[in-house]
């Protein structure tokens, strides 16, 4: 594939998963099922950084509503001697949700580890409501158990890229999503 057009970077070898037109036509189908759901509704969309940019993007201009826009922040890192896995936030306690409508918008979930400890911590700020929305979801990999209102495509468990998804940070600016392949 020709999309990073031999600059030089040595692009990891990769499969294309899901075009533009597909990704597009889900993201539509999204925005217009939020728009019903949230009519008349005080609605605030919570990006998770930095994977749900891309897909943040298109979605909001896909619900036709007087939305507001906020961003929070997430990684996991492996902790002590056991290198159980940690999520580490930020920006959390600076959303301003209590009593309104929260959507919160992930680019893909994993083990669920990520979104379980946000969804935690904003609830506790006693939004309205509360769901989660994911453009990718990767049942077969979930270590909790999580109830997901809204999602564009359920997929396998491979390592995806692209559309704001990186492999060590790169890898976000493809218009399309990859699958990680060995080769
Ligand atoms: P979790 O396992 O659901 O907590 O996801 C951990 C983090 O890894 C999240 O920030 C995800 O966005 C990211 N992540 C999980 N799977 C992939 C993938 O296939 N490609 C890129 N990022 C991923
Ligand atoms: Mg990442």
């Amino acid at each position: 594939m020709d999309v990073l057009e031999g600059k030089n970077i040595s692009p990891l070898p990769f499969e294309l998963l899901l075009d533009r037109e597909e990704i597009s036509r889900a993201v539509l189908d999204l925005g217009k099922r939020i728009t019903d759901d949230y009519d008349q509704k005080e609605l605030v969309i919570v990006g998770v950084l930095k994977g749900c940019i891309i897909f943040i993007a298109d979605l909001i201009r896909d619900i036709k509503l007087p939305i507001e826009l906020e961003f929070v922040s997430a990684s996991s890192y492996r902790e002590g001697a056991t290198q159980q896995e940690k999520v580490e936030t930020g920006g959390t306690k600076e959303l301003n949700i209590s009593g309104k409508h929260v959507l919160l918008v992930e680019g893909v979930v994993d083990t669920g580890k990520t979104i379980s400890t946000l969804m935690k911590e904003l609830t506790k700020q006693n939004p309205a409501s509360l769901e989660i929305v994911t453009l990718l979801d990767k049942p077969g990999s979930h270590r909790t158990k999580l109830n997901i209102k809204y999602k564009g495509f359920t997929i396998g468990n491979n390592f995806v890229i692209g559309y704001g998804l990186d492999n060590t940070q790169k890898y976000r600016n493809l218009p399309f999503i990859g699958k990680v392949v060995d080769k």
